[in-house]
């Protein structure tokens, strides 16, 4: 399964990824940042229905400057300036309950968006950060603030430096599967909602709308036992 995951991906189709049973026992429709089109924006908000986000190598992450939200949270905290809100939540900032830490980080759009919003905005939002990711990966050097203006629209994710050793998110699960595939370490997701009851997608229903839309399904499990055997040492 896990060599269909990573054709799917090299051919830039989207697959549906399962987090584990012990943890958030979320599917979410994973896409990789360059191959995205309004018309997959589309089918995320509508077939997925929960929150657009584009997760990024640690490594690139790292050269570009990309921080953790939490860490810069902390630092407004820290800072005396008077943001009560802030203050009143920094020391406990990213306690969420089903992982020892939040991925999230900025929230961005492209600075040729308008409201940011839209699946045309979106896409070219999600599309340009393929290509920035790139750009960095092979060594060139980067504007962040040139391409991308904040607040936005688009949640950035960064993943953890050790990727599954740290942190067993889609954000990680992600750019394993990427890092497998050789594709642009940038990938997009949105959790699969059920629509009726507003709760996560079950498992076997995920299973159930991969099959019908020709979409690999793969979980978390299968993706930490070929990052233990392939990548881990590394
Ligand atoms: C952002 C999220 C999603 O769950 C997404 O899958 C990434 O988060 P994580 O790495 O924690 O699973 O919360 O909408
Ligand atoms: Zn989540
Ligand atoms: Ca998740």
């Amino acid at each position: 399964m896990i060599q269909e995951a990573i054709k799917a991906l090299q051919d830039g189709q989207p697959i549906l990824l399962y987090d584990f049973d012990d943890r958030e026992t979320e599917t979410d429709i994973v896409i990789p940042a360059e191959h995205t089109t309004p018309k997959e924006v589309y089918r995320l908000r509508r077939d997925a229905g929960g929150l657009i986000c584009t997760a990024i190598d640690p490594i690139i992450c790292d050269r570009i400057g990309i921080p953790y939200i939490v860490d810069v949270l902390r630092f407004a905290g820290n800072s005396g300036n008077g943001f009560k809100a802030i203050e009143s939540i920094y020391e406990r900032v990213g306690d969420i309950p089903y992982d020892a830490k939040s991925s999230f980080s900025l929230w961005v759009n492209h600075r040729k968006t308008f409201t940011g919003i839209t699946d045309n905005d979106r896409s070219l939002t999600i599309t340009k950060l393929g290509e920035i990711t790139k750009k960095a990966m092979n060594g060139n050097k980067v504007n962040f603030g040139a391409e991308f203006r904040s607040p936005g629209h688009m949640p950035l994710l960064r993943a953890a430096p050790g990727l599954l050793k740290d942190r067993r998110g889609q954000t990680e699960l992600s750019i394993v599967l990427a890092r497998a595939a050789n594709i642009t370490p940038a990938m997009v997701m949105c959790e699969m909602l059920d629509g009726e009851t507003g709760k996560a997608l079950k498992k076997q229903d995920a299973i159930a709308y991969g099959k019908k839309h020709g979409l690999v399904f793969i979980e978390g499990k299968e993706v930490v036992d070929y990052f233990n055997r392939e990548m881990a040492k590394v």
